[in-house]
């Protein structure tokens, strides 16, 4: 207990100035509780209101993809470059070192695979996410999906009521799916369907036409994945593009582990999201780390 004798009375009461009134960086989350805004700023870096997020949750639906055979080889070297890291709550406590002290969205439903349907999903406990100190409940949603469309809103709708309970801020995954486009008219709908029910922020595809409509007509930020393996020039264009168009980062996984070199590319991409590179300047920033192991300039290492 504070001593109650010998203090300073108060006296520096600022009359006249106002309280200093911050809004929130993230669009559509002014008005969330301070959790969430808090969980959200570890996220998102507020000086650039991005955040390069690494994903390597796939194996949950894919089994040991190339690049996540040995997580504890291939991924755990490139946490220290990422601003979230994405994945199943197996991996988390099997690999993933507590030490790491990064910002874990977590994989929050599970279900089937790629051996049958996808998408047909249930949730884990809330109370689990609580332990693991989640910062991110990701849902996959499959918009347009006649078998698990009602489900998988069900499976958001339910993770919104539970994060909110605990300050935790939902992202809506728009799924994948042999069956559904990736056009901005397919996207517009399927992220604004996971924001009007209450998703804080939404990972979704670029799309080469009108991706700027997708992030004008979605009320909360959208990070995109980068989709299969793609040359590194071509992957950092499309992380350029779609931070042109609004996108407020990137949630990538494949582009960035199934690199040769992964440090390089993840650094290529920290630069477009938040430094504000050409592609020309990440790739010059891939290529020189992976010829000689160090960053061509310091701010590539502003982790
Ligand atoms: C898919 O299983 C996951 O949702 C991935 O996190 C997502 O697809 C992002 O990874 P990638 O950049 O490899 O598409």
């Amino acid at each position: 207990m504070a001593d109650n004798e010998g203090n300073i009375d108060a006296k520096d009461f600022g009359i006249g100035i106002p309280q200093k009134q911050e809004g929130f960086f993230l669009k559509g989350n002014e008005n969330a509780c301070y959790g969430i805004k808090s969980r959200l700023a570890q996220v998102f870096n507020p000086r650039s209101g991005r955040a390069v997020m690494l994903a390597f949750d796939h194996g949950f639906i894919m089994g040991p993809t190339s690049g996540l055979e040995r997580i504890d080889l291939t991924i755990n070297p490139l946490i220290e470059y990422a601003d979230c890291i994405m994945c199943t709550r197996g991996i988390l406590r099997s690999i993933v070192p507590p030490t790491c002290n990064k910002p874990v969205s977590l994989r929050f439903d599970s279900g089937t695979t790629i051996l049958t349907s996808l998408n047909d999903e249930t949730l884990e406990d809330i109370e689990d996410a609580v332990r693991l100190n989640a910062s991110l409940l990701a849902v996959m949603v499959a918009i347009g999906d006649p078998d698990h469309e009602g489900s998988t809103i069900r499976n958001l709708t339910k993770t919104v009521d539970m994060g909110l309970r605990y300050g935790i801020p939902t992202l809506g995954v728009t799924a994948v799916g042999k069956n559904l486009t990736r056009d901005a008219r397919y996207l517009s709908l399927a992220t604004r369907v996971c924001a009007e029910n209450g998703a804080n922020v939404i990972k979704t595809y670029y799309c080469d036409e009108h991706f700027d409509q997708v992030v004008n007509s979605c009320p909360v930020p959208i990070v995109i994945a980068g989709g299969k393996k793609l040359p590194e020039r071509d992957a950092l264009t499309l992380a350029k593009n779609a931070i042109d168009q609004g996108a407020a980062g990137v949630d990538m996984g494949r582009n960035i582990f199934q690199s040769d070199s992964p440090v390089g590319m993840i650094l290529a991409v920290r630069e477009v999201v938040h430094n504000g590179a050409t592609v020309d300047q990440a790739y010059d920033c891939y290529q020189t780390y992976k010829a000689e192991g160090k960053c061509p300039n310091a701010c590539c290492c502003n982790k």
